[in-house]
């Protein structure tokens, strides 16, 4: 975001905060422990004319009152609107009430209750934490054993915790982000996260291992993913008095029986937005301060005809236990057709270190999905970073269904 914003020639001073070394080279970073009130009377002193939110916790912590509150512009939800991604159980219950196509689902929070209803389910089954879990709250559960031991985990710990309990879907998943300003929804390129930490995902759940974008949806979805799921959602918000302004972030499956939704984020999701923003000709602040000023019906937006591919290189020890302190150095130009993404890293005396799970997103332009590929894999042979975790087999699904149906009927991934 903070990539894609500095390009625009509205900007007369950047700021991150907290920031990190990648953003430094963009933007003055300011220190920032996440308190949301702080930051609001900075941006007031300071004269911030707009402020655009990356990640969850803030806005769950209701920054955009906040700064609304200031009178000052912000482009993210306020908090009731930030629960569609705070608490899963109230984003079910939403859909629920609006008539959006989801798994069918239970909520727990008494955990011999979760207990005798799996019993009832059997597998495979779906556990999920209600709340913010960094992308690592969910289970799915192959065996009634694995699910009561996910829902055990999360309700018998010390603090007030919620499950939802959720039908076990099959399809592709496709993740579809949209800006609105809480009545015009504008649709960006549907694309593909991969969840899991292994090869032919498999392993433990991850806060997303790489994306691709464009998405080849069969004609027709996107506008029944609009028609079917965003428009109600929005518009049913705005029934109940909550205006959303900002991005919303559809998870979905798509069943035999059409999308369904997975989950809501209230932003653009990690690593999507870095293969999505790449292939935006439109400029996001302009796009950012329509949807905060209820102006968005004016925008139309323009696209890079190009593929993108991002390749997450994660700290070895992710994502339970990641290494901390490890050294990690970019090429002085980045190789062509490459962007690198900094995620979690500081700047030691000596250069780069990891300071996170997901160290860095590298990602790869071309002019259809394996040009962006190649580019993207490029981009991560050029890294120094001893025992990287990161996927070879980003984007291998599609980039295989469309070589094994070219010259065929239809150019869609298969299900
Ligand atoms: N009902 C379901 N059926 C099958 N797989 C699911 C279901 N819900 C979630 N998943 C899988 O688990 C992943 C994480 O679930 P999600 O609800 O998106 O939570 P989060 O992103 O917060 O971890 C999804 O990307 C999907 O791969
Ligand atoms: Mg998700």
């Amino acid at each position: 975001m903070c990539w894609k914003v500095a390009q625009s020639p509205q900007v007369t001073q950047l700021f991150a905060a907290p920031g990190n070394p990648g953003m430094a080279e963009l933007a003055e970073c300011i220190p920032w422990d996440g308190n949301v009130s702080q930051l609001a009377e900075w941006a007031d002193r300071e004269g911030i004319e707009l402020t655009l939110v990356g990640p969850e916790a803030p806005l769950v912590e209701g920054i955009a009152d906040a700064f609304e509150a200031r009178g000052l512009k912000i482009f993210g939800p306020v908090q009731k609107a930030a629960m569609i991604e705070g608490s899963k159980a109230f984003a079910k219950d939403l859909m629920a009430r609006f008539g959006i196509p989801t798994a069918r689902h239970k909520t727990f929070s008494d955990v011999l209750d979760a207990l005798s209803y799996l019993e009832t389910t059997g597998a495979p089954i779906v556990v999920k934490d209600s709340g913010l879990a960094a992308g690592k709250g969910v289970t799915v559960a192959t065996s009634l054993h694995q699910a009561k031991q996910a829902a055990a985990n999360i309700l018998s710990g010390p603090e007030r915790a919620e499950i939802v309990i959720e039908e076990y879907l099959s399809g592709p998943e496709v993740t579809v982000l949209a800006v609105t300003d809480g009545i015009t929804i504008v649709p960006l390129l549907p694309s593909q996260d991969h969840k899991r930490l292994l090869e032919g995902d498999t392993g433990p759940m991850t806060g997303g291992m790489g994306a691709i974008c464009p998405y080849p949806l069969p004609p027709g979805v996107l506008t029944e993913i609009v028609e079917r799921i965003l428009k109600p959602l929005v518009e049913g918000l705005r029934a109940e008095g909550i205006v959303y302004r900002g991005v919303i972030y559809a998870g979905l499956m798509l069943t035999d029986e059409g999308p369904k939704v997975l989950e809501f984020n209230a932003r653009f999701g990690d690593p999507e937005c870095q293969a999505i923003l790449p292939l935006l000709k439109t400029d996001l602040l302009e796009l950012a301060l329509a949807a905060v000023e209820g102006r968005l019906h004016e925008q139309r937006l323009e696209w890079h005809p190009l593929a993108s591919a991002c390749v997450v290189m994660a700290a070895p020890g992710y994502p339970d236990d990641p290494h901390k302190g490890l050294p990690l150095s970019l090429p002085p130009a980045p190789p062509e057709r490459v962007l690198y993404f900094q995620a979690g890293t500081r700047r030691g005396p000596e250069g780069l270190l990891t300071h996170g799970g997901r160290v860095l997103s590298v990602v790869g332009l071309g002019e259809d999905l394996p040009g962006a590929l190649e580019r993207a894999y490029a981009g991560v042979a050029a890294v120094r970073f001893e025992h990287a975790l990161y996927r070879r087999d980003i984007g291998r699904k599609v980039s295989l269904a469309k070589a094994a149906s070219r010259g065929g009927e239809t150019d869609q991934p298969k299900a």
